[in-house]
C-alpha cells in the first residue's frame, strides 16, 4: 500500500522562514515600544531627578548623588550638600518591592529621607498625592 504523500515538513519549513523573517523587525517593534515617550511619566520623572532647584533649595538635585552626569545650577561651580557622594541607583523595583502589586512606602521614605536631610536635599517631605510623586516613581523603578 502506498503511504500517503506527508506534507508536515513543508508546513514546518514555511513556519521557520517566516520566524527568522519576521524576527528582526518584531524585535525592532517590541524595542521601540520600550522606549520611554516624550512627555511620559519616566520623562517626566527624569526630568526632576535631573533639575537642580526642583524642590525648592538652589543647586540640590536627586541626581548630583546618583547619576555621574547630573548638572549644576548656573553659577555654583560645585555641589554643595554635605552628604555628597556617588550612590549608584540599582535593582529599586525589586529592592523596594514596588511592582505592579508592591507597595511603594518604603521608597516613598527613602525618597523623603533624601529629600528632607538638610545634608542632602533639604527640601521638605513630599506624598503619594505629590504631583512630583508619579513621575518620580516611574522613573525610580527603571533603575
Ligand atoms: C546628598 C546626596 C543625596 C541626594 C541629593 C539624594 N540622595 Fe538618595 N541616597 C543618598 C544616600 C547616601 C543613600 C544611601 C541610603 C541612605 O543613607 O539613605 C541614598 C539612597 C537612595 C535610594 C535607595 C537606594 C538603594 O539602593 O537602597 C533612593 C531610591 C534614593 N536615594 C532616591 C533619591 C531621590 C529620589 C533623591 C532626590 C529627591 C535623592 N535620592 C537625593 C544620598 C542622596
Amino acid at each position: 500500500m502506498k503511504k500517503p504523500f506527508d506534507y508536515s515538513w513543508i508546513v514546518f519549513a514555511v513556519i521557520i522562514v517566516v520566524v527568522i523573517v519576521a524576527y528582526k523587525p518584531v524585535m525592532n517593534a517590541i524595542q521601540q515600544a520600550q522606549q520611554p515617550k516624550e512627555g511620559s511619566d519616566y520623562m517626566v520623572g527624569e526630568e526632576i531627578f535631573y533639575n537642580p532647584n526642583a524642590w525648592g533649595p538652589e543647586n540640590r538635585s536627586c541626581a548630583m548623588c546618583h547619576k555621574e552626569d547630573y548638572t549644576l545650577s548656573p553659577n555654583y561651580a560645585k555641589v554643595e550638600m554635605e552628604d555628597f557622594a556617588y550612590v549608584e541607583l540599582k535593582g529599586i523595583k525589586k529592592k523596594f518591592g514596588v511592582g505592579v502589586i508592591g507597595n511603594p512606602d518604603r521608597l516613598l521614605s527613602q525618597v523623603n529621607r533624601c529629600l528632607s536631610s538638610p545634608q542632602r536635599i533639604d527640601g521638605g517631605t513630599i506624598t503619594f498625592a505629590d504631583l512630583k510623586w508619579q513621575p518620580l516613581l516611574a522613573y525610580l523603578v527603571r533603575q
